[in-house]
């Protein structure tokens, strides 16, 4: 196995490093969508095996810059759709389409991800927000789980671009009854710390991350982003106020606020 090395900062930009620090682990590599740069080539190919990709910037935040691209089959196939911000512009040609991308990527490096087709509560797409800390005691511990809806028509959840905050077990409801919903949102925690564990392998001075976890049809979690700066004041919107207290309590003592 390859040796790690040491990085000393608790702040990363970079989602490719964050993506490639967890992939040694198998068992977290199967929660990470596949994911490569952005060029002619990798796009086409991410195209043909999964129909319907993201590509984001590799520093961006707040859902900035993201598009959703997709292969359209059946009638029109042959044909691309590019969703960008409210806008959704169609392609006949590969050539086209990535000449638009690229209009809208310049030289900047971006990424090319498998498309996860999101849960949906009331017709919105939804995510999830992961939230992991450092306890006082030094041990990982998964402090708050939330849920963020999309604006109507918008392809990022992201509370800085319309999405809207709710509580998971209201977006579950439709999907799974309490006893799956407790399986999930456990097994949602237990990865939050385990991602935790692996990413400190290389970033020794981390001390909280936030992931945002998609579901699909069959409750499988995709880790979409590791954030290393996670907001914590999102929890405020938990009624259980005891929630914030503790993510704030636990902020507070490693110095983040
Ligand atoms: N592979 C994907 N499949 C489905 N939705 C995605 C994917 N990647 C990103 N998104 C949507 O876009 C949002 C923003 O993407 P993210 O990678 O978290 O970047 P940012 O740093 O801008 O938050 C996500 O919260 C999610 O709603
Ligand atoms: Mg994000």
């Amino acid at each position: 196995m390859r040796k790690i090395k040491p990085n000393y900062s608790s702040y990363i930009v970079s989602k490719w490093a964050k993506t490639q620090a967890v992939i040694p682990n198998r068992k977290l590599a199967q929660y990470i969508p596949e994911t490569r740069k952005l060029n002619r080539d990798s796009l086409r190919g991410m195209l043909d095996r999964h129909g319907m990709v993201y590509v984001k910037p590799n520093s961006g935040t707040y859902g900035i810059g993201v598009m959703r691209v997709e292969r359209l089959a059946g009638e029109g196939s042959g044909s691309y759709r590019c969703h960008f911000g409210t806008k959704i512009h169609t392609f006949t040609q590969y050539d086209d389409l990535y000449r638009h991308i690229a209009g809208l990527t310049r030289k900047r490096m971006y990424l090319v991800q498998k498309g996860i087709h999101l849960l949906k509560y009331k017709k919105r797409r939804f995510d999830l927000r992961v939230m992991v800390q450092k306890t006082p005691t030094g041990n990982w511990q998964t402090t708050g789980l939330i849920g963020r809806v999309a604006a109507p028509g918008k392809i990022v959840t992201n509370v800085h671009n319309g999405g809207k905050l709710k509580p998971v077990e209201v977006l579950l409801g439709g999907h799974a009854g309490s006893a799956e919903r407790l399986r999930l949102t456990s097994g949602l925690r237990r990865l939050g710390t385990s991602v935790a564990r692996q990413l400190r392998l290389k970033y020794r001075r981390l001390k909280e991350i936030g992931l945002d976890v998609a579901l699909d049809e069959k409750l499988h979690p995709w880790i979409l982003e590791i954030n290393t700066a996670p907001d914590p004041y999102i929890f405020r919107k938990l009624k259980d106020k005891r929630i914030f207290a503790r993510i704030y309590r636990y902020a507070k003592a490693y110095g983040r606020l």
